[in-house]
């Protein structure tokens, strides 16, 4: 059985201080679910809010992070840093990332295999713009995605990765795939991984859905074959957090 996961995507909001007093606000409602829970905020928001969380059984996460180990990347976090903090997840290629800032499936795939080498664990998102829904391609884009994300990552490391289906369309518009289309997609990822690897491994490996999930749709989503989950944006910065994790 594969323990659900709903990942907070904070995104570029709140400060420390507001970060320990939204995490201290919410986590009673989040603790003790069955589903495991990550808050990913920004990196400075990192450490104070898991000293908030100490105890509290929820984990903390990172928005991205370099895929080289150190060197002349002016403004960068490498893995060995988030490491050494002691922060377990990191968010990688989120379609943001991948507009505005040049992200590429390639990078994609070299930072989700820098963040295994050095035992963190990818939260890797892959998902079709409108356009190409209308165009009838989401089932080879989310397959050629999953390939690439997931090429030079051995069984035993693909077996630990996360991944997150999220529709560029459903991304805070408000706008949420169908459970249907949701489970379709998750489902053709899921499909890929039985091919590169095996059944087993494919069967292990957790894959999210994000884009508009709420505490109305939460609960139809997450109960679908494939969908493990959620990443969680807009809805992750409210009170209803606890309600979508219990979901
Ligand atoms: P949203 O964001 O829930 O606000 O649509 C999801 C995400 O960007 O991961």
């Amino acid at each position: 059985m594969r323990k659900k996961i709903v990942a907070g995507n904070w995104k570029m909001n709140k400060s420390p201080v507001e970060a320990v007093e939204f995490a201290r606000s919410i986590k009673d409602s989040v603790k003790g679910s069955e589903a495991e829970a990550v808050f990913c905020t920004p990196f400075v928001c990192l450490g104070p809010v898991m000293d908030e969380l100490k105890g509290s059984g929820i984990a903390v996460g990172a928005q991205n992070m370099h895929f080289e180990d150190s060197g002349a990347f002016t403004g960068e976090i490498s893995a060995p840093m988030l490491k050494a903090m002691g922060v377990p997840f990191v968010i990688v290629g989120h379609s943001e990332r991948r507009q505005y800032f040049g992200e590429t499936d390639e990078s994609v795939n070299l930072k989700a295999k820098k963040a295994l080498v050095h035992g963190l664990t990818p939260i890797i998102c892959l998902g079709e713009t409108l356009e190409q829904r209308k165009q009838g391609i989401t089932t080879d884009l989310v397959r050629l995605q999953t390939r690439i994300a997931m090429s030079g990552i051995e069984k035993a490391d693909a077996k630990k990765v996360v991944i997150a289906y999220e529709p560029i369309w459903a991304i805070g518009t408000g706008v949420t795939a169908t459970d249907a289309q949701a489970e379709e997609a998750c489902g053709d990822v899921r499909r890929v991984l039985a091919e590169i690897y095996d059944n087993d491994t494919a069967e292990t490996i957790r894959i999210q859905y994000g884009g508009s999930v709420t505490v109305d749709n939460a609960k139809g989503l997450f109960a679908m074959p494939n969908i493990d989950g959620g990443l969680v944006g807009g809805a992750s910065l409210k009170p209803d957090f606890g309600v979508i994790v219990n979901a």
